[in-house]
C-alpha cells in the first residue's frame, strides 16, 4: 500500500524526474504536472493527499494555483508545500498567505523534503480523522435530539392519556356515588313501603276485636236506654228484666274476650320491633340453655305426645341475647305443634347445632354456629313458602293466628343476633330451618 498520493508540480522536467524518483523510492504514489493549468486536470477525478508546488511557472504561477485550490471546497483541505528557488522572506510570507502549509527552498535536502512531507501527511491524516469524528459526533447529536424529541412526544402523549384516564375515573367515581345514593333512596323507599304495610296490617288486625267491642258497647247502650224508659214508664216486667240481664251478661263476656284479644295482639306487635335497649348479651352454655327452653315447652308438647331432641356439643359457649334465643325457639316449636303436627300425635322435632370448623374453639372472632331446626310435620304450603318471614302471612287466620311468629323470628335472628335464617320445606315432608349465628354477638 502506498504511503500517500503526492502531486508534484514543476515546469522543469529534471526537477520533476528527480522528485518523482526520490518519492517513489520512499513508497509514495507520485503524479506529475509540468504546469499550473495541468494541476486542475490532474486532480479532477482523484484528489492527491499532498501537493508539492513550484512557484515560478510560465502560464500560471504557484501562488495562483494555490489560491484557486483554496477557493474550491473539494480541494481546499489538500496541504500544499511550496518548493521554490525564491528565498526572500516576502515570498515565503506570500506563500503562507495564499494558503500554503510549508515552504522549502531549492536546492533542497532530500531528508528535509521527506520529513516535511511526512509531517504534513500525518497532520492531514489527523485532520481527516478529526473531521470524521466531528461528523460522527454531529450525527450522534442529531440522532440524540431526534430520540429526545420522540421521547418528549411520547411523554406528552402519555400525559394526555393519563389525563383522559383520570377524567374517566372521576366520572366513574361520580357515577358510582350517584348509584349509591339512588340505591340508598330505593332502600329507604322500600323500608317506608314495608313499614306502611306493617302499620296497615297492625291496624287491620286490631280493628277486628276493637270493632266488635265498640259494636257491643253501643248495643248495650241502646238496650240500657230502652230499659231505663221501661223502668221510668213503670212498664217493666220480670221477663223483660231477665232478658236484659241475660243480654248484658253475654255482651260483657264478648267485650272482655275481644279486649283480651286486642291486648294480646298489642303484646305481639311490640315484639315485631326489635328491642334495642334493655337486655345485655349474656354468655350461655348453649346445650344447657336450649334444654331449658325445651323443658319450658314440655307441657304443651306432652299433651300430643310430641318428642323433641337436641344434638349439641356440651362445650359450645355463645355470647348472645338469651331472651331472643328463647323467643326464636319457642315460636318455631309452637309453629311445629300448631301447623306441622295439626290433628296429629307423635311429632318429632330435632335441634342440631354444628360448629363450623369441626371442633369447638372458644373466642375465635367471627366464628359462627349453625342451628338446624327440623320437624317431620306437614311441611309449609307451597303457596306461602317464599313469604313466610313477611308479617301477616298465615294459613290459620280463622283460628286466630296473626302470621307474625316467623316475622318476629326473622327480625330477632337478623337484627338482634346478627345472624341469618333460611327455610326449606316440601309439603308433606316436614320443615327445615337453618339458622346461622355468630358465637359472639356485638352489642347494639
Ligand atoms: N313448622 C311448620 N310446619 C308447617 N307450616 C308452618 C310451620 N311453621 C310455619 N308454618 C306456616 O307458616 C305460616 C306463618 O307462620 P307464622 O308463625 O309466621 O304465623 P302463624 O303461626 O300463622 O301465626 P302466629 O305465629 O302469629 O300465631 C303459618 O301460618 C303456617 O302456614
Ligand atoms: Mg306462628
Amino acid at each position: 500500500m502506498s504511503k500517500g498520493d503526492i502531486l508534484v508540480v514543476d515546469d522543469i522536467p529534471d526537477n520533476l524526474r528527480l522528485l518523482a524518483s526520490i518519492l517513489t523510492k520512499q513508497g509514495y504514489k507520485v503524479r506529475l504536472a509540468p504546469s499550473g493549468t495541468l494541476v486542475f486536470m490532474s486532480i479532477q477525478s482523484t484528489k492527491p493527499d499532498l501537493i508539492l508546488l513550484d512557484i515560478k511557472m510560465p502560464d500560471m504561477d504557484g501562488y495562483e494555483v494555490c489560491k484557486q485550490l483554496k477557493v474550491d471546497e473539494q480541494t481546499r483541505d489538500i496541504p500544499v508545500i511550496f518548493l521554490s528557488a525564491l528565498h526572500e522572506a516576502i515570498d515565503k510570507v506570500k506563500a503562507f498567505t495564499v494558503g500554503g502549509v510549508d515552504y522549502i527552498t531549492k536546492p533542497f535536502q532530500t531528508e528535509e523534503v521527506l520529513a516535511r512531507i511526512e509531517t504534513h501527511l500525518a497532520l492531514r491524516l489527523l485532520q481527516k480523522r478529526l473531521q470524521k469524528n466531528n461528523k460522527q459526533l454531529q450525527y450522534e447529536i442529531a440522532e440524540r435530539k431526534q430520540t429526545e424529541e420522540v421521547l418528549r412526544h411520547e411523554i406528552t402523549e402519555r400525559k394526555q392519556v393519563e389525563e383522559i384516564l383520570r377524567q374517566r375515573n372521576e366520572e366513574l367515581a361520580n357515577t358510582l356515588q350517584q348509584l349509591k345514593t339512588t340505591q340508598q333512596q330505593l332502600v329507604e323507599a322500600e323500608k317506608i313501603a314495608a313499614l306502611g304495610n306493617l302499620v296497615a296490617g297492625v291496624a287491620h288486625e286490631i280493628n277486628t276485636p276493637v270493632g266488635i267491642g265498640m259494636t257491643m258497647t253501643s248495643h248495650l247502650d241502646t238496650l240500657t236506654q230502652e230499659f231505663t224508659e221501661l223502668y221510668k214508664n213503670g212498664s217493666m216486667t220480670r221477663k223483660k228484666l231477665e232478658k236484659y240481664l241475660n243480654t248484658v251478661q253475654q255482651s260483657s263476656v264478648l267485650i272482655f274476650r275481644n279486649l283480651t284479644r286486642a291486648a294480646e295482639l298489642t303484646k305481639t306487635f311490640k315484639q315485631i320491633a326489635v328491642d334495642r335497649s334493655s337486655e345485655q348479651p349474656g354468655t350461655l352454655m348453649l346445650k344447657e340453655y336450649l334444654s331449658d327452653i325445651v323443658n319450658n315447652l314440655e307441657p304443651v308438647l306432652k299433651r300430643a305426645q310430641h318428642q323433641i331432641s337436641i344434638v349439641c356439643d356440651d362445650k359450645i359457649k355463645v355470647t348472645t341475647y338469651p331472651s331472643a334465643l328463647f323467643q326464636i325457639i319457642t315460636n318455631l316449636v309452637m309453629n311445629s305443634i300448631q301447623h306441622g303436627f295439626k290433628d296429629r300425635l307423635n311429632g318429632i322435632i330435632r335441634i342440631e347445632v354444628t360448629y363450623h370448623s369441626g371442633k369447638f374453639v372458644e373466642k375465635v372472632p367471627n366464628k359462627r354456629i349453625t342451628l338446624h331446626y327440623f320437624d317431620d310435620g306437614n311441611g309449609i304450603e307451597a303457596g306461602i313458602i317464599n313469604n313466610i318471614f313477611e308479617p301477616f302471612v298465615t294459613t290459620n287466620r280463622q283460628w286466630g293466628s296473626t302470621g307474625l311468629g316467623l316475622h318476629i323470628v326473622y327480625n330477632l335472628v337478623t337484627y338482634k343476633l346478627k345472624g341469618s335464617i333460611d327455610c326449606e320445606s316440601i309439603e308433606g315432608q316436614g320443615t327445615d330451618f337453618v339458622i346461622s349465628l355468630p358465637i359472639l354477638v356485638v352489642d347494639n
